[in-house]
């Protein structure tokens, strides 16, 4: 394992698309820090016990402020590379004039707000090497994201993908 290996932090990584996500970056020679929630072993905690220190497992859920905050302060001093910012939820199916406002309010907390405070917060460990790839108006459903310096960028495009170099 190489120590500068370029480190990816994929929030969401327990199953699903976040897991095989962690799982294609450390074939490929990256370090992962992947997020889970709770204490459930998931299989995250599966792809580290074999990845040889590859894969770590940190604990965040993107909806809890002071969690994020403390895993901000557990990776102080690591340098990022790509936030992948996977975590998110589904309600179903529904039309949108039957959707209560309790659940959408829900979604988007998770899926819009919390993303952005993630990024936010971990902004600051991220290092200059990933191209950005500005992708401007078009949502996606499982964000790399960071913010973009706002000095650089209109504030209409402070966010902004990076993860083109790593999906080739
Ligand atoms: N798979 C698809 O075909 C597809 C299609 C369109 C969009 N998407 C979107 O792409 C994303 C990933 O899809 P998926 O199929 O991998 O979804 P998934 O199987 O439901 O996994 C979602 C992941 O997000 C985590 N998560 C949910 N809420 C969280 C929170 N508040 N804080 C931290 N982690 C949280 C989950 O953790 P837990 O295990 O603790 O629940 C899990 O790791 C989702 O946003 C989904 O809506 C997926």
């Amino acid at each position: 394992m190489s120590s500068t290996a370029p480190t990816a932090l994929i929030a969401g990584a327990s199953r699903t698309l976040g897991l095989g996500l962690a799982a294609e970056y450390a074939r490929r020679g990256r370090h992962v820090v992947g997020t889970v929630r709770g204490d459930t072993r998931t299989g995250l905690h599966d792809l580290a016990d074999a990845s040889d220190g590859r894969v770590t497992v940190e604990q965040l859920d993107i909806n809890e402020p002071e969690q994020i905050n403390a895993l901000r302060d557990r990776l102080a001093g690591r340098s990022l590379d790509l936030l992948f910012l996977n975590a998110g939820i589904t309600r179903g199916d529904l039309s949108i004039a039957d959707v209560p406002t309790d659940m959408f309010t829900d979604l988007m907390v998770t899926n819009a707000l919390g993303p952005m405070l993630v990024a936010e917060a971990l902004r600051p460990l991220v290092g200059g090497t990933a191209r950005a790839d500005h992708r401007r108006g078009n949502r996606q459903t499982a964000d790399s994201v960071i913010p973009g310096n706002s000095h650089e960028q209109p504030a209409s495009n402070n966010y902004v993908t990076r993860c083109q170099e790593y999906c080739t």
